[in-house]
């Protein structure tokens, strides 16, 4: 089966997944489905939410094949980084945002070892935006006021953006 990644407005999104006690047959499944999902989106990481699916497990990719993380949790971080952030379910939308730059994560792999690992900028931001995921936090969440305001008057367009009837019917025509 493949995945279609739910966007911002899909109340799963929204809800915070619990954690897996098991790591059975049906998890690896999850994990086989939403790595291509990942690919297919060109993203580097993917949380169960964005499928749909309400679980405590991402899988992820910054360029050394495809890993995943079971019931993760961030036990310690350090330092500020500033980084322009985008998100698979806000397609078009990306926000600089400053969050530690380092975090000790703990969780378990798909085997069901247990893993620790200390990540730095990039990995470091990712564990931190896909744990979010986890709880039910958007990177909106994060957003000034005002900012989160623009946001998604700027989400809003994107989604329904105007005179889109003419702009499919032009798409039609095209050769
Ligand atoms: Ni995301």
């Amino acid at each position: 089966m493949s995945y279609q990644i739910r966007l911002m407005g899909d109340p799963v999104l929204r809800q915070a997944a619990s954690s897996i006690e098991n790591i059975d047959g049906r998890i690896v499944q999850i994990v086989d489905d939403m790595v291509p999902a990942m690919y297919q989106a060109e993203g580097i990481g993917l949380a169960a939410p964005q499928v749909g699916i309400q679980k405590r497990l991402f899988v992820y990719d910054i360029g050394e094949g495809p890993q995943t993380l079971v019931n993760p949790e961030i036990v310690d971080s350090d330092g500020e980084w500033s980084f322009e952030e985008g998100c698979l379910s806000l397609p078009g939308l990306s926000f600089e945002l400053i969050r530690p730059k380092q975090v000790h994560l703990v969780g378990r792999d798909l085997d069901g070892n247990e893993v620790s690992i200390e990540a730095d900028e990039l990995l470091a931001r990712l564990f931190q935006h896909e744990l979010d995921h986890l709880d039910g936090v958007l990177l909106l969440d994060h957003l000034e006021r005002d900012e989160r305001k623009a946001a998604l008057r700027q989400w809003r367009e994107i989604q329904n953006p105007p005179n889109s009837d003419l702009v499919s019917r032009t798409d039609i025509s095209l050769p």
